[in-house]
């Protein structure tokens, strides 16, 4: 049986479950690729760990360099992570024929134009599945199931850490800091979680799949970013009894000359049915024109979910070096001479519904200059609902809005923050709803 020689760069949590399925799953993956995938070199700057494992002698080395430039390696599995050493590796892996996968989101998100182009160039595999939604076939399904449907829109959480801290939060009420802290205990969460919880980490996925799924150059800088750090229970607790949860949203849409690309936390409707994806589980609606709506739902993170999607792309990059057929699929989907530099909405252009929670002094005639403020910037309200007197002397008021615009939003709060009245910077969320959109848009005649 033919073989194919597989170098791994880095072998730390996922590195160690892709060898673990490479070794363990050795006859089974053979008997469905044809050939055997056999692990070859490992390089690591720990050679001695005990992983668990039993490796072939000699297998581990120290110099990752020498396994890009071995001429007997036919594909390079990068998963040592960064934007460093990790680039300058897959760079001259591809300068040397050699396939590549990696599950680095990063490196992806902000130098993957550069990758692609030099991969293409050279005619290699450049693979990334388990870059976005560990386990979930979100990349293969974009770029081969729906790869002659229209895509309008991807809606969903990509982040486990998040997902998980926003659970505990509405599960027992812990506070954010809590929540966090447990997540890093049971090792979800990492010891500086900004990436994490600052909505970078769900950005970069979303850069990824928005150019796979439009035919556009990754585009991370123009993503809007919002965290999840300033939700509380009390917001929690008070979508809830509206009928929604709050999800750390990354949310793509086609706008046809436009895209909207943007995180940040939203309210979900309990009707749909990502509202229902919980702990640190990742989950993404994709809508196309012909298959209407389908969800991905899964683990998106973790040790053996996150290697299995690692490898898939090594079977599927090992079939096409045995069809002789590297290259064959557009590494962004689209044909690179077809690719285009399609702009993302800035945020204060989109449109949407807002949930509003104010902290204001209970006096005769707040509400009035509150909903007086929102009705001059043409924001019309669903529904308004006051809350018990707090510990500050303050009441909340809630507010639901109808389909409004964000630059409008912002100044009429910027307005209502400055009343002597109010007495904490008030919140926003915003709300996921397209299905009342599309109603809304129809009755506007407005095109989404
Ligand atoms: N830290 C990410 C998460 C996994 O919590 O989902 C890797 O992207």
């Amino acid at each position: 049986m033919e073989k194919i020689n597989v170098g791994l760069l880095g072998c730390g949590t996922v590195g160690t479950g892709v060898a673990k399925i490479l070794i363990e799953n050795r006859e089974l993956i053979a008997s469905r690729v044809g050939a055997e995938l056999v692990l070859k070199r490992i390089a690591d700057i720990d050679i001695k760990k005990e992983r668990g494992i039993v490796f072939d002698d000699g297998v581990f080395i120290k110099d990752a360099r020498e396994i890009v430039s071995d001429p007997e390696i036919d594909i390079i599995v990068e998963m040592i992570g960064g934007k460093g050493i990790a680039k300058e590796l897959i760079l001259e892996a591809i300068e040397n024929d050699k396939q590549v996968v990696t599950a680095n989101k990063a490196l992806i998100a902000d130098h993957g134009n550069t990758l692609i182009k030099t991969a293409e160039a050279k005619g290699v595999d450049l693979a990334f599945e388990a870059s976005v939604g560990g386990c979930i076939p979100i990349v293969k399904t974009i770029r081969e199931s729906l790869v002659g449907d229209r895509i309008r829109s991807m809606t969903g959480i990509l982040n486990g850490t998040c997902n998980y801290i926003l659970t505990k939060i509405d599960d027992d009420g812990s506070t954010f800091k809590e929540a966090l802290e447990q997540a890093q205990a049971i090792g979800f969460a990492e010891a500086d979680p900004t990436l994490d919880i600052e909505g970078y980490d769900t950005a970069h996925k979303l850069a990824i799949i928005s150019s796979l799924a439009y035919g556009m150059e990754i585009n991370l800088e123009d993503i809007y970013i919002e965290g999840i750090s300033r939700i509380s229970s009390i917001d929690i607790e008070c979508a809830k009894e509206f009928g929604f949860k709050i999800k750390l949203f990354a949310i793509s849409k086609n706008r046809g000359g436009t895209v909207e690309a943007r995180v940040h936390p939203a309210m979900i409707s309990f009707d749909n049915l990502v509202s229902s994806v919980n702990g640190s589980m990742n989950a993404v609606e994709i809508t196309g024109d012909a298959v209407g709506s389908m969800v991905l739902y899964g683990h998106g993170a973790g040790m053996m979910p996150t290697a299995g999607a690692v490898v898939s792309d090594i079977v599927d990059v090992a079939r096409n070096l045995l069809s002789h057929v590297t290259g064959r699929i557009p590494i962004l989907s689209c044909r690179s001479d077809k690719i285009r530099n399609i702009p993302v909405l800035p945020i204060d252009e989109i449109h949407t519904y807002y949930y509003f929670r104010f902290s204001v002094l209970d006096r005769a005639g707040v509400l009035a200059k509150i909903a007086g403020i929102l009705g001059a910037y043409s924001i019309s309200l669903k529904y308004v609902n006051q809350k018990g007197l707090r510990s500050n002397g303050s009441i909340t008021i809630v507010m639901f809005t109808h389909l409004a615009k964000e630059a409008d939003v912002k100044k009429a709060l910027s307005e209502i923050s400055a009343l002597d009245v109010v007495t904490d910077i008030p919140v926003l969320i915003r709300i996921e709803d397209d299905l009342e959109e599309e109603e809304e848009a129809k009755k506007e005649e407005r095109c989404i």
